[in-house]
């Protein structure tokens, strides 16, 4: 990986890079939509991610490679949003805004290229491996210094002010955060990280469904502002109540004819969810993977049908998975609205048994499902 991201700027830029860094996809475990809900959540980073590599330049500007592209340039005099086929710069110039804005200015430029081992639009977050593996090569570049907690507060305000895209701290957090064979846990009202190591011969199968709702970021952004509306109406009861992960299952019940259908739903779903990512959590503990499996299981039901963010084939792709054999689990991870499915399995569950629930999926819906069988690996770091 880094070999390539190497050769490909030696291609680009006629030099070998100062530096090389890598961030990983990452899967959402469970914690639906709780992240920006100041609630809990627990993912993995995966092997797969993005490396990229960068030299600073003598002149101002930015000058970025992607995927045997056409060089796009910017300028440091100019670090504003994209729209279109350049839109995909908007992630390391999204960082490098925000570096600037905490003081750590870059007075040069710099050229970057970018390699990615992630499948975009899978629901595996590229977008946070691609903004926390350019702060890692921008920091150390131009000589400056953060925490790993530090380095996904940028990947997240980025995506926050820059690209416009109103997440929570899950994705940045995780590819940050991830170890060899361990969960990411994070508080997001906190903001405390921490790992669990993965149950022995546990094992991570992602389906990608290849199907992506026409206005995925409308949709997100439609559903941030509905648990926006919930809480408002909530608090109008319990005024101490800062987020939604700070009520419980009882007082959104209580408050159901005040909500409406739809923001009763919503509401639901989220503190709903905060007690799974416990109950997986003490599961965990316990050993006792068939109840982290029913979470995972239950996780999906509640986004079917109270948060709305799951589509007919996601559906389908965890029915289909949840018929096989050594299968704790499965459900949507990320955002939804298209994406992918996890299966969490035990090591006997086999390539040909994901190769059948891809060919229902094949036959039922007329597209290929992109079966990918990772693991939970190391978080961001310089190569
Ligand atoms: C996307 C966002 C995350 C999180 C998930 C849903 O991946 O980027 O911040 O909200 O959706 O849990």
């Amino acid at each position: 990986m880094s070999d390539e991201t190497k050769k490909y700027f030696v291609e680009s830029f006629g030099s070998e890079p100062e530096q090389l860094a890598f961030a990983p996809g990452r899967i959402e475990f469970i914690g639906n939509h709780t992240d920006y809900n100041g609630g809990l959540v627990v993912g993995a980073a995966v092997t797969e991610g993005i490396t990229v590599a960068v030299s600073r330049r003598k002149d101002r500007k930015i000058v970025l490679v992607s995927n045997g592209g056409a060089p796009i340039e910017r300028s440091l005099d100019d670090l504003t949003p994209l729209s279109g086929t350049g839109s995909w710069t908007n992630y390391p110039i999204g960082v490098t805004k925000v570096m600037h804005d905490l003081g750590m200015e870059m007075l040069v430029g710099y050229s970057i290229a970018v390699h990615s081992t992630l499948p975009a639009g899978a629901g595996m977050s590229s977008s946070a491996a691609f903004e926390l593996a350019t702060a890692y090569a921008l920091a150390a570049v131009y000589g400056y210094k953060t925490d790993k907690a530090g380095f996904a507060r940028i990947g997240r305000k980025a995506e926050n002010d820059f690209v416009g895209m109103p997440c929570g701290i899950l994705d940045q957090g995780v590819s940050a955060f991830g170890e060899d064979n361990a969960l990411v846990c994070i508080d997001c009202a906190t903001e405390v990280f921490s790992t669990d190591p993965l149950p022995d011969q546990t094992q991570f199968w992602v389906f990608n469904s290849n199907k992506k709702h026409a206005l995925v970021d409308s949709a997100y952004a439609a559903r941030f502002k509905e648990c926006k509306d919930a809480l408002a109406i909530l608090q109008k009861s319990y005024p101490e109540a800062k987020t939604l992960s700070e009520l419980n299952e009882a007082q959104v019940r209580a408050t159901e004819a005040e909500l409406g259908d739809v923001l009763f739903r919503r509401a639901l779903h989220v503190v709903t969810e905060n007690a799974r990512v416990l109950a997986v959590e003490a599961a965990l503990k316990a050993e006792d993977l068939d109840a982290v499996g029913q979470a995972l299981c239950a996780s999906h039901e509640s986004s079917r049908v109270n948060f709305e963010n799951s589509i007919a084939e996601l559906d389908f792709l965890v029915d289909q998975v949840k018929q096989q054999s050594h299968v704790f689990g499965a459900r949507l991870t990320g955002g939804g609205f298209g994406g992918a499915v996890m299966a969490f399995t035990g090591p006997e569950f086999s390539t040909a048994q994901a190769a059948a629930v891809a060919a229902a999926y094949a036959e039922k819906f007329g597209l290929d499902a992109t079966v990918i069988h990772t693991r939970a690996g190391q978080g961001a770091r310089l190569l």
